[in-house]
C-alpha cells in the first residue's frame, strides 16, 4: 500500500536529487491528471515519452500505486539525449544532453523497491509507432523539441482514449502567460502544427510552463 506519507518521500527526494528535471509545479500536475483519471475510470496505458533517469516515471508509478491502480507504465527514450535541434526550434541545443541508460532509470526503480516500467529504448521516430500501446489515457510528453514533440503528437493523440490527457512539458504560450520565458519554443510551435488554431492545450500554471491537451468527447 501506498500512503500519503510515501508520496511525500518520494517527493522530497526526487525535488532534491532530480531538481534539474522535476519540479513542485510539474508534480503536482501529475499527480492531479492522474488521480482524475482513475477516478474517472478512463482506461488505457500511461506512458512517458522522453523519461531521462525515470524521475516523473517514478513519481507516476508511486502516485498510481497511492491509486491502487496497477496498470503498466511505458516509457521511451533514446537514452542518448536529445538529437540535433531544428530550425523550428529557434534554438540550439547540444545534442547528447540528458544522455543516460535504461540501467539508470532501472536503479531509481529498485531504490524505490516500485514495480519498473516497459522501457523502449530509440529514437522516437523508430519506436512509436510500433511500440506504443494502442490505448491511451495518459501521457507525459517531454522531448524537448520540435521534430521530438510533433512525433509523439502525432503516435499519442490518436490512441488517447476519450477523457485521457496528456501533459506537454516545457509548452510556453506567450499569449496566455504574458512575459513567459520559452526554454523550449519548439514545443508549442509542435504542438500548434499538430492541432491548428484554435490550440486546445491550454496552459497549466507553474514557474515553468506546462500545457495539457484532454481529450473531451
Ligand atoms: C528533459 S529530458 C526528460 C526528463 C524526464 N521526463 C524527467 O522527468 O526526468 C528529455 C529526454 O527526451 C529524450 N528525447 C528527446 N527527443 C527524443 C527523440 N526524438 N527520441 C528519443 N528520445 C528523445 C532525451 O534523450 C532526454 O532523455
Amino acid at each position: 500500500m501506498t500512503t500519503d506519507a510515501d508520496l511525500k518521500d518520494v517527493r522530497a527526494w526526487l525535488l532534491a536529487e532530480h531538481h534539474e528535471t522535476v519540479d513542485a509545479d510539474r508534480l503536482g500536475h501529475v499527480r492531479a491528471e492522474l488521480q482524475r483519471i482513475v477516478a474517472d475510470g478512463v482506461r488505457g496505458a500511461v506512458v512517458e515519452l522522453g523519461c531521462y533517469r525515470g524521475a516523473m516515471t517514478l513519481w507516476m508509478r508511486c502516485v498510481l500505486d497511492a491509486c491502487g491502480d496497477d496498470r503498466p507504465i511505458h516509457v521511451y527514450d533514446s537514452f542518448e539525449g536529445l538529437p540535433e535541434t531544428t530550425e523550428e526550434d529557434e534554438i540550439v541545443m547540444p545534442s547528447g544532453l540528458f544522455t543516460s541508460s535504461p540501467a539508470d532509470l532501472l536503479a531509481v526503480f529498485a531504490a524505490w523497491d516500485r514495480r519498473p516500467p516497459h522501457v523502449h529504448p530509440g529514437w522516437f521516430e523508430d519506436t512509436l509507432a510500433g511500440r506504443l500501446p494502442d490505448r491511451i489515457a495518459f501521457g507525459y510528453l517531454d522531448g524537448d523539441l520540435y521534430a521530438s514533440t510533433l512525433v509523439s503528437l502525432t503516435q499519442c493523440v490518436p490512441r488517447l482514449q476519450p477523457g485521457g490527457a496528456l501533459i506537454i512539458d516545457d509548452y510556453t504560450d506567450p499569449g496566455a502567460r504574458p512575459g513567459a520565458v520559452a526554454p523550449f519554443p519548439g514545443v508549442k510551435a509542435a504542438c500548434d502544427a499538430y492541432f491548428g488554431a484554435p490550440s486546445p492545450v491550454e496552459t497549466l500554471p507553474g514557474d515553468v510552463a506546462y500545457g495539457r491537451y484532454r481529450r473531451r468527447d
